[in-house]
């Protein structure tokens, strides 16, 4: 019963971030609370490529575990060895790609420094075809683009910032006029699923940006995730899809929450009840993921 915490008590699971990362450039969308990053789960496989319909595209599923050739290798940069981003620049070391990393707390470099990575400073992770950004917040971001001696600063011409973070809107837009100013490219890749999906290389990207952007770091996108959405030639769009992303699975556990408190208290088993709503109607990962947890 203790797993079924989480449902009588939802906001214990958000972490608070990104408070001023919560202005929107979309009037007509109130995505307060979004930014926080819920936990989300780690998809299955099972999502169903949407974007399609809408006359966008995405990549069908690849292998996690492929080789990447030599002739696919990228110099990459990966800033941000947190949760995720300590999954993800394996993955990318894995996948046979020259990485270079960067963490604030430097102890956090060493296991990738094992698997093949070299660890150095903000700056010469940005010296090649593209650097990655897995940082907590938009002010974390914006820290590391546009401090002294930041990746605005330093990234060569032509060479793409892939930022991962969970960002607002704003802070994407700044972004992509400061590397469009700099001669530089930008791609929003926002994504989807659990740390344990990013060990696995089972996170769900949303990219956007200008095509030939996207298709340069698409290598390295096939490397942290089972699948790749690209969404708009608009960064920012990506950020307003992964937020509204959070909102939908916020609003899931909060109701499916409610929705448990009332049969319990009417004496209902819960473990049956759920049994019921997410092999029937409400089949979707999302609930049967935090059903069971
Ligand atoms: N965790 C999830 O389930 C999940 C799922 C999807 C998306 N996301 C998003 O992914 C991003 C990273 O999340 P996470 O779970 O990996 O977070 P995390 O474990 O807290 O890691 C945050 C990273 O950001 C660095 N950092 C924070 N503030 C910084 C600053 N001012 N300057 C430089 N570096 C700074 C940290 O460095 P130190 O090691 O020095 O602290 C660490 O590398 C967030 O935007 C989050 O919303 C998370």
């Amino acid at each position: 019963m203790a797993e079924c915490a989480d449902f009588m008590a939802p906001k214990t699971i958000f972490r608070e971030r990104d408070g001023p990362e919560l202005e929107l450039t979309f009037p007509h969308i109130s995505a307060a609370g979004a930014t926080s990053e819920p936990r989300s789960p780690s998809f299955d496989g099972s999502t169903s490529c949407r974007t399609r319909e809408h006359g966008l595209c995405c990549k069908p599923p690849h292998r996690a575990d492929a080789p990447t050739g030599k002739e696919n290798a990228v110099k990459v940069g990966f800033i941000g060895l947190g949760q995720m981003g300590a999954g993800m620049a394996a993955n990318l070391v894995k996948g046979g790609h020259d990485v270079v990393v960067y963490n604030r707390s430097p102890h956090k470099a060493a296991p990738l420094v094992a698997l093949g990575a070299r660890s150095a400073r903000v700056g010469d992770a940005c010296r090649g075809d593209a650097v990655i950004t897995m940082l907590a917040d938009g002010h974390a971001v914006e820290g590391v683009a546009f401090g002294d001696g930041g990746i605005v600063s330093i990234l060569p011409k032509g060479a793409v910032h892939v930022s991962s973070s969970t960002i607002g809107v704003a802070t994407s837009e700044r972004l992509a006029r400061a590397h469009a100013a700099a001669g530089q490219r930008y791609v929003a890749a926002p994504v989807f699923g659990r740390p344990e999906a990013a060990v696995a290389a089972k996170l769900i990207v949303l990219a956007a940006g200008e095509p030939d952007a996207v298709a340069s770091v698409t290598p390295l996108l096939d490397a942290i995730g089972q699948r790749t959405f690209v969404m708009s030639r608009q960064p920012e769009a990506a950020n307003l899809v992964k937020l509204s992303g959070n909102f939908l699975i916020a609003s899931v556990i909060e109701s499916l929450g409610e929705a448990m408190a009332l049969v319990g208290k009417g004496g209902v088993d819960l473990r049956a009840c759920l049994d019921l709503l997410t092999s029937t109607l409400f089949s979707a990962p999302v609930y049967r993921i935090y059903g069971a947890r």
